[in-house]
C-alpha cells in the first residue's frame, strides 16, 4: 500500500480510501493521485467491496494540488491528475465523501464527482483557481454551475474565496453538515448503507445518475486540462506559485 494514500476496508463492503500527507495538508502530488487512482481501481475491482468512502487524515480533507509539482509541471497539467479525474468521474460503484478541515482546489472540485459528500462544521472550502493564475479544472466549469447554479459558480470560481460548510451545503456540494469531526462517521454509516442495498440496482442507479451529463464532464475535463496547461507556465501563475512556495 501507498504511505500517502491508504486504502482500508472499515466495515463490510465498505473501503475506505484516506489521502495521507498530513503535514502538507494532503497535498496531492503525483505519486498520491496514482496511489488514489491505483485505490479506486482496486475497490472497483474487488467483489466484496460495495461503496467507497474517501477522506483525508490529520482532519484536513486535502489542499489541493501539490503547488511544488505545479510550479514545475512545464505547459501541461500532470497526465496522473487527469487520470484520477476521469478515474473519479466514471467510477461505477457509489463514493462518499467525508471532510473536514480543508478542501482546496481538487479538494473542492473532486466532491462534485461523489455521489454523497458530508462535511464537519468547520470545514473550509476554497476554489483559488484565478487567485493562482490557473482557470477551473475537474469538469467544475460545467458541473458547478448546474449544482450552485450561474452566480454562484461564478463567485466561488471567480473571486476564489474560501467559504464554509453551510455555505458548501448551500452551493450543492454536500448532503449535511455534521458536527465537527462527525463527517467520517456518518459518511462511513451512509457508504454501509449503500453496500446493504442490491448492488446491482444501486451500480445501475449510479450510472443512469450520471449518464445524462457523462460526455459534457468528461469533455469539460479535456478541454480545462488544456487550458489550464498553458496557464501553468503563464507569468500569472508562475508569480501566484512563487509567492506561496517562498512565503516563509
Ligand atoms: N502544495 C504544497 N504544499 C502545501 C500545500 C499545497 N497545496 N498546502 C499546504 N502545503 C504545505 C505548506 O507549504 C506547509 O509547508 P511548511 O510546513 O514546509 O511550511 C505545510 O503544507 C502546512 O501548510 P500551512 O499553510 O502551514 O497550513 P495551514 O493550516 O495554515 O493552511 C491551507 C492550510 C490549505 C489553507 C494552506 O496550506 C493553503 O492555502 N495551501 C495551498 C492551497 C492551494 O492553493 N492549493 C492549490 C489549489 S489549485
Amino acid at each position: 500500500m501507498s504511505e500517502t494514500v491508504l486504502s482500508e476496508t472499515v466495515a463490510e463492503g465498505v473501503r475506505r480510501i484516506t489521502m495521507n500527507r498530513p503535514d502538507r495538508r494532503n497535498a496531492l502530488d503525483r505519486a498520491s493521485y496514482r496511489a488514489l487512482i491505483d485505490a479506486l481501481a482496486e475497490a472497483e475491482a474487488a467483489s466484496d467491496i460495495r461503496a467507497i468512502v474517501l477522506t483525508g487524515a490529520g482532519g484536513c480533507f486535502t489542499s489541493g494540488n501539490d503547488i511544488k509539482d505545479f510550479a514545475a509541471a512545464g505547459a501541461a497539467i500532470p497526465r496522473v491528475a487527469i487520470d484520477f479525474l476521469e478515474a473519479i468521474s466514471t467510477a461505477r460503484k457509489p463514493i462518499v465523501a467525508a471532510v473536514e478541515g480543508f478542501a482546496v482546489g481538487i479538494g473542492t472540485t473532486m466532491l462534485l464527482h461523489c455521489d454523497l459528500a458530508f462535511a464537519g462544521r468547520g470545514a473550509s472550502f476554497r476554489l483559488p483557481f484565478v487567485t493562482l493564475g490557473l482557470c477551473p479544472e475537474g469538469g467544475s466549469s460545467y458541473l458547478m454551475p448546474l449544482v450552485a447554479g450561474p452566480k454562484k459558480a461564478a463567485e466561488l470560481l471567480m473571486l476564489g474565496e474560501a467559504f464554509d460548510a453551510q455555505a458548501a451545503l448551500e452551493a450543492g456540494l454536500l448532503n449535511a453538515v455534521t458536527e465537527e469531526g462527525e463527517a467520517l462517521g456518518i459518511a462511513t454509516r451512509k457508504a454501509a448503507a449503500l453496500a446493504a442495498l442490491p448492488p446491482e440496482s444501486i451500480a445501475l442507479t449510479k450510472a443512469l445518475l450520471k449518464r445524462g451529463g457523462a460526455a459534457a464532464v468528461a469533455e469539460t475535463i479535456a478541454t480545462e486540462a488544456r487550458h489550464f496547461g498553458e496557464r501553468l507556465v503563464s507569468a500569472e501563475a508562475q508569480a501566484a506559485f512563487a509567492a506561496f512556495l517562498g512565503r516563509r
